[in-house]
């Protein structure tokens, strides 16, 4: 048994905090989250009116920037954006390395860290003009990253961006586009993306984040600083919460079923969550799951279609809200509890969830990058460990054990 005190008695101040639930690792300007009360507020200014009013590339200007733009700035700053969607054709070789039935997230984890072998004159980190154009490179090019992921997986062949459309519109037409034919794209589902990417583009210092964070402060280029961030958010309990959540309410199919789902997230020898609901951060109901509902609806209505799911998620939401399970524990539906129901209603396989997550959330990591970057106080990130092995023993020869 080791003697914890004897072992770190020269330690001087230490504290031990599983799972980061109560230590800031860094300061940052970017986001406000107060989980308590369901607010979320970037640079000031929150969600709801972000969500309502601005354009995801006003939130990426604002993020990096730290102000809204003004009419010339953001025109500006979208035509700097657009100049950079294009990918450096090499790259396609990458993608013919993958199987056809590679997982998106694992062709951006690769083809994102692989940028860092392109793009060599924007990776001196200390020089705040490469900063600015691997950031920019990054926020351009993760839609064309992702909707090749998605064409390559359904084996048809990839389309170059058409940068006279929208930064949303332009992902839309190279996901769903098809060469020689002209792909319209739909206002409102142009509108309800844009605005899904808003309410993912930063949520201060979650697992992929903090993840960023750290392999950036060791010095690393940007590009592989974001491949590490999307590695994080493949996981089930962060960005692969949206598919998880869209499978389990297919799974329950039908109103009835979902007294049996709710026992079944109760019972403690049961490993089964509700999947999208519940946070680390809010004890109150996800300020980002009020507008997805809403746009939920909006899309709905535009396509003239409707989903059971959608029926099924309503009423589990409900029943939730009203059980004292989740009344006492604070669980409340996460943003991901209805992104899966519209994403799948626009066409997207739940496959793609994730890689369209990473896009948005791509301009938080960069923002957050950059922020602690050109912090002169910033250092490596380097935790501390409470060890539990072994205490001091001596080396015993192979012939002798
Ligand atoms: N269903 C049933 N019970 C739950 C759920 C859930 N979805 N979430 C938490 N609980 C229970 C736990 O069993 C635990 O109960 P206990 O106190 O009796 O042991 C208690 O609530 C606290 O849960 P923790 O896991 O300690 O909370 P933590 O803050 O570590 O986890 C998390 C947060 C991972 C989001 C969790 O709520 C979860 O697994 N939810 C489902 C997955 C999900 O939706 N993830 C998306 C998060 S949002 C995002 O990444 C964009």
């Amino acid at each position: 048994v080791v003697d914890i005190r004897k072992l770190y008695a020269n330690t001087g101040m230490f504290t031990y905090d599983p799972g980061f639930t109560s230590t800031a690792s860094c300061d940052s300007a970017l986001t406000f989250i107060d989980g308590e009360e369901g607010v979320l507020l970037h640079r000031g200014y929150p969600i709801g009116q972000l969500a309502e009013h601005s354009s995801f590339m006003e939130v990426s200007h604002l993020l990096l920037n730290g102000e809204l733009p003004t009419r010339e700035e953001l025109d500006d700053f979208t035509y700097t954006i657009t100049r950079h969607t294009m990918l450096h054709d090499q790259l396609r070789g990458f993608y013919q390395g993958f199987r056809r039935d590679a997982h998106p997230m694992a062709i951006m984890c690769g083809v994102v860290g692989a940028l860092s072998a392109f793009y060599h004159d924007s990776t001196d980190i200390s020089d705040p003009e490469h900063r600015k154009i691997s950031s920019h490179r990054l926020i351009a090019k993760m839609p064309t990253i992702a909707a090749m992921a998605f064409k390559y997986s359904s084996g048809q062949p990839f389309l170059y961006p058409d940068n006279t459309l929208s930064y949303t519109g332009n992902f839309l037409r190279m996901t769903f586009g098809v060469p020689a034919e002209d792909y319209v794209v739909h206002p409102v589902i142009e509108r309800a993306l844009d605005r899904i990417f808003i309410l993912h583009a930063d949520h201060e210092q979650n697992a992929s984040t903090s993840t960023v964070r750290l392999a950036g402060s060791s010095g690393a280029n940007p590009f592989a600083c974001i491949a590490a961030g999307i590695a994080c958010l493949w996981g089930p309990a962060h960005g692969g919460a949206n598919e998880a959540a869209l499978n389990m309410l297919h799974e329950i199919g039908h109103p009835d079923r979902i007294p049996e789902y709710l026992a079944r997230a109760k019972d403690k020898d049961d490993p089964f969550r509700l999947m999208g609901f519940g946070h680390r951060v809010y004890k109150n109901y996800d300020p980002r799951a009020t507008v997805m509902q809403k746009t939920v609806r909006e899309v709905f209505e535009a396509l003239q279609v409707s989903d059971p799911v959608f029926d099924v998620a309503l009423q589990l939401e409900e029943m939730a809200l009203n059980d004292d399970y989740f009344i006492e524990k604070k669980l409340f539906p996460n943003v991901d509890f209805y992104s899966g129901v519209i994403l799948s209603a626009i066409g997207f396989p739940t496959t793609m969830f994730t890689a369209l997550f990473a896009l948005a959330r791509t301009v938080g990591w960069v923002a957050q990058w950059n922020e602690m970057i050109s912090d002169p106080a910033q250092r490596i990130g380097r935790p501390r460990q409470l060890y539990t092995g072994p205490t001091k023993r001596d080396y015993v020869p192979v012939s002798e054990r």
